[in-house]
């Protein structure tokens, strides 16, 4: 048996995001909002937390995007950093630093830890073949090498991947390959890079994860374990490549590190900058709890290639918990970034201001914490509409607007307490053991469900109870109900902050409290501790997390402990202005995304029938001269042409042979109409056995090119000739 660690401290890291593209709601429910909840709840529970993120500004996704704007990396890194910092600012993702990985403290950082890791000799190195750009005299990534798909012959396959086919390539498999960057054909030329034998972690990487994490998502324990059977390989933390963190070391020029080695230092580059003086305390210190959000396409990253990295270099702490989410889905299909298939932060943003937290609200209740889910705009709206609206703002107005109106927006005395009264207040610890319960296994729809108990249980003892009628003829009676209803209120304003914090500051003015909103104030007086005031260090941080001071002296303070209570506040509390915490959202603006993304399915449809329709038919069998030489083939003018009565697809065709007039019925009404057929001149087959078709003999068939798609278009000689001219 283990011993449960005993931990002082929280750090919880989000995956960087890739500076080369805005975040989506992808990222948004898999990563950042379930990272945000869980670290507000632990702020608010008092823990020492820490809540580290920043940008992923190497890769050659970067370097390429750049290219094809004609502009530098940097440009493309300072662009999307500053988007993305913003778009997290708005949702509420209240990171303690949000750096990037450009930074000179990161470049310091990455490259100590890699020159301590060659000093010690703990990678090897191997000598490899690698296609190299003549001209640009530059090795390419496999990305910057284009040629024919092996597999279903596209011309614009990359060396890495086939965007047509989906199949996973490698360069050599290209036909025909080229540099993107040049145009030359590459060579294959010897390179050596540096790899960190992650074979040699296999035995410790087993210990640790597979007999000591077995608490870990089965999702991300699965994945360990398949990596851990398949046996791990030896990876190269080096590329050739002119963008990243220069590998620092004697006749490396032109080598940089690997930007999934650099990448995960920058939790530790980003720590050092905020707290240069104690940042060790955060990643050396046993009692440091290690927590990484991410998305299911990076835990081999961060739960083999990272940790062996760290165990490699020793004295830093590694993770405890990895809880890794599920892919979500965009109204039935796969969030696509190129095809435009996707909700992009800034312009939800945009389209719906002052509504981060309906969006947090649904991503957390649709989280794909166990499987992949879907997104729909629908859900969307009704989720808003009857949760957040119906529930949780119609309970909390009617309970603040009667407080006004009979008792002059005083918290009122609590009388007896009746049953209803105490079957809804006993929800209350309840749901508050669940709710922890839930926010401490990372499982955040269920715990958004708890707090939503709370508001259902609100909404349905103020519909029962009927203050607005008891105030008739009792208004003490009124006066308890309102009460409770109240203290249901407070317990939704601490319930909620992890959730949907904009909200809850609009309930703490309606309460007319201020919240304990970190271990910055410690003394639960209401006061900031002393140390808040002597560590320099403390109060930078406390300004750079609230950008403003959450805490108001003179109100009553809310604070984790308080869920569950009854008494949170006192009769004769004077309650601030009752403003509505949700609006109703219409079909309207719904509507318009629903649009927006039609328009991008239609556009997906007709390129696929585009590249359906060049797809040709493989070349028939071979057929003797003295065959051909039986069909009679000629040119012909179109004299009459009508629709066959009771047909869609059928014309009949009174043509002039040269030698004759007879009708043929051709089954070309889906692509010409009568009156575009009169007059032209086409080809036939003069000499194919007649047949009747819908009654009318048809004599011959006209030739016509039959495409990929079905689509079918008439031969017509380029100048005219005479009709009943042979073609062979
Ligand atoms: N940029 C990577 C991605 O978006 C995540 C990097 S996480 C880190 O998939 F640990 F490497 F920083
Ligand atoms: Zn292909």
């Amino acid at each position: 048996m283990t011993m449960k660690k005993e931990f002082n401290r929280t750090l919880v890291t989000c995956a960087l995001p890739y500076a080369n593209g805005p975040v989506h709601i992808g990222h948004l429910a898999g990563v950042y909002v379930p990272a945000d909840i869980y670290v507000r709840y632990q702020r608010m529970k008092g823990t020492d937390v820490l809540f580290v993120c920043g940008s992923d500004e190497h890769g050659v996704p970067i370097t390429i995007k750049a290219r094809a704007e004609g502009c530098s990396p940097q440009d493309i890194v300072d662009r999307y950093h500053k988007l993305i910092k913003d778009s997290f600012t708005g949702l509420g993702i209240n990171f303690d630093i949000y750096s990037r990985t450009s930074s000179k403290i990161h470049a310091e950082t990455s490259s100590d830890f890699f020159r301590k890791l060659y000093d010690e000799g703990k990678f090897i190195t191997r000598e490899s073949e690698q296609y190299f750009d003549p001209e640009a005299k530059t090795f390419l990534a496999d990305r910057y090498i284009v040629g024919t798909c092996p597999k279903c012959g596209h011309e614009g396959a990359y060396g890495d991947q086939c965007e047509n086919c989906g199949s996973t390539l490698s360069p050599e498999e290209l036909l025909n390959p080229v540099s993107r960057l040049s145009g030359a054909v590459p060579v294959k030329k010897k390179t050596t890079h540096w790899y960190l034998p992650l074979d040699k972690y296999q035995e410790w990487l087993s210990s640790w994860i597979l007999d000591g994490h077995k608490e870990w998502r089965s999702t991300v324990y699965g994945q360990c374990k398949s990596w851990l059977d398949g046996g791990l390989q030896p990876r190269a933390v080096s590329r050739d490549l002119d963008w990243g963190v220069p590998v620092p070391v004697e006749g490396a020029e032109g080598k940089v590190l690997y930007v999934w080695f650099d990448a995960p230092i920058g939790y530790i580059s980003n720590t050092k900058e905020l707290l240069p003086s104690s940042w060790e305390k955060w990643w050396k210190s046993e009692d440091t709890r290690l927590v990484h959000f991410i998305g299911k396409d990076n835990i081999v990253f961060h739960c083999i290639v990272f940790p062996s990295m760290l165990k490699a270099h020793g004295g830093y702490i590694l993770a405890d918990n990895v809880p890794a989410n599920e892919f979500l889905n965009l109204e039935g299909d796969k969030i696509s970034t190129s095809r435009g298939w996707a909700v992009w932060a800034h312009e939800y943003l945009q389209a719906f201001p002052d509504k981060a937290d309906v969006m947090r609200y649904v991503l957390t209740a649709n989280a794909p914490e166990t499987k992949d889910n879907d997104f729909s705009w629908k859900e969307f709206q009704t989720r808003n509409n009857s949760e957040l609206v119906a529930i949780f703002g119609n309970f909390v107005n009617r309970a603040a607007v009667l407080t006004h109106k009979y008792f002059g927006g005083k918290v009122p005395a609590l009388g007896e307490l009746q049953e209803a009264d105490r079957a809804a207040l006993d929800e209350l610890p309840k749901l508050r053991a669940s709710l922890e319960a839930n926010l401490e296994a990372f499982r955040f729809r269920d715990a958004l469900r708890d707090a939503m108990g709370i508001a259902r249980v609100g909404n349905k003892y103020i519909s029962d109870t009927e203050p607005w009628k008891v105030a008739k003829t009792d208004m003490a009676r009124t006066g308890t109900i309102l009460n409770v209803c109240l203290q249901i209120c407070a317990n939704l304003a601490v319930a909620f902050e992890p959730f949907t914090p904009f909200s809850c500051e609009k309930l703490r003015n309606i309460l007319r409290v201020t919240l304990d909103a970190g271990q910055d104030y410690r003394a639960g007086e209401g006061e900031p501790t002393e140390n808040f005031y002597k560590d320099g260090e403390a109060a930078a941080l406390h300004a750079r997390r609230h950008g403003k001071m959450l805490f108001s002296p003179g109100l009553p303070l809310l604070t984790w402990d308080m869920l569950g209570r009854s008494d949170i506040l006192a009769e004769g509390h004077v309650l601030g202005e009752p403003v509505l915490l949700f609006e109703k959202i219409e079909d309207a603006p719904i509507d318009a995304q629903i649009a927006r993304l039609e328009a991008i399915k239609a556009e997906k449809e007709a390129a696929a029938k585009a590249a359906l329709a060049k797809q040709v038919e493989p070349q028939k069998s071979p057929v003797s001269f003295d065959d051909f030489g039986k069909m009679d083939i000629r040119t012909a003018t179109v004299l009459e042409a009508e629709r066959v009565p009771k047909t869609d697809k059928l014309l009949k065709l009174t043509i002039d042979t040269g030698i004759d007039k007879r009708v043929i019925v051709s089954g070309i009404a889906e692509y010409y109409t009568p009156e575009q057929m009169v007059g032209k001149q086409i080809c036939i087959l003069a000499n194919l056995q007649p047949r009747t078709i819908r009654g009318i003999e048809s004599q011959g068939m006209i030739l016509m090119a039959k495409q990929g798609d079905g689509s079918m278009r008439f031969i017509t000689p380029q100048e005219a000739v005479t009709n009943g001219a042979v073609i062979g």
